[in-house]
């Protein structure tokens, strides 16, 4: 059984990772009415793993007996300045989602629910992995500058990005 204190924080993760979703999605689109083809690809994929990383929250949740609740999602942003600036969004946005996952392990162990650290041991790797790949394409895009042929280059690199479930947590139980 979950405490309760831990089912809200586990439930304001599914509406977080929904409301990623939402973000990616959004930044998907504007891509793709910009002309960057590729760019829009690779936020298609981010969308659905975030779709994903809520499955894996609201199995778990049902896994141990709790209750999912869900809440009304936020608007998100519809435009970005620039590719850099969707990008530092990104990582600024992925550095408060990993703050989020590390208070809820802090609780978990705090509360000795081990049940609930071990699972979100899962996500602070994914954090890692998440944060260190819009921080590599920060660095593509500052280092291709003005560059048209660079730009090009970069949205051809991301049309390469392939959809692969999360994890098989994902998959309902
Ligand atoms: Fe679900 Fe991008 O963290």
């Amino acid at each position: 059984m979950l405490s309760s204190k831990i089912q809200d924080a586990l439930n304001a993760q599914v509406n977080a990772e929904i409301w990623s979703a939402y973000l990616y999605l959004s930044m998907s689109c504007y891509f793709e009415s910009e002309g960057y083809a590729g760019i829009a690809n690779w936020f298609k994929v981010q969308w659905k793993e975030e779709l994903d990383h809520a499955e894996i929250f609201r199995n778990y949740i049902h896994s141990r007996s709790g209750r999912v609740e869900l809440k009304a999602i936020d608007s998100v942003p519809t435009e970005w300045k620039s590719i850099l600036d969707a990008f530092e969004a990104t990582l600024e946005h992925e550095q408060k989602v990993t703050a989020m996952i590390n208070n809820i392990y802090a609780l978990a162990e705090a509360e000795n629910d081990y049940a609930t650290r071990d699972r979100l041991a899962w996500f602070v790797s994914e954090q890692v992995e998440e944060e260190e790949s819009a921080r590599t394409i920060i660095d593509k895009v500052k280092m291709i500058g003005d560059n048209g042929m660079g730009r090009y280059m970069l949205d051809q690199e991301l049309a390469a990005r392939t959809y692969t479930q999360a994890s098989p947590l994902a998959t309902a139980e």
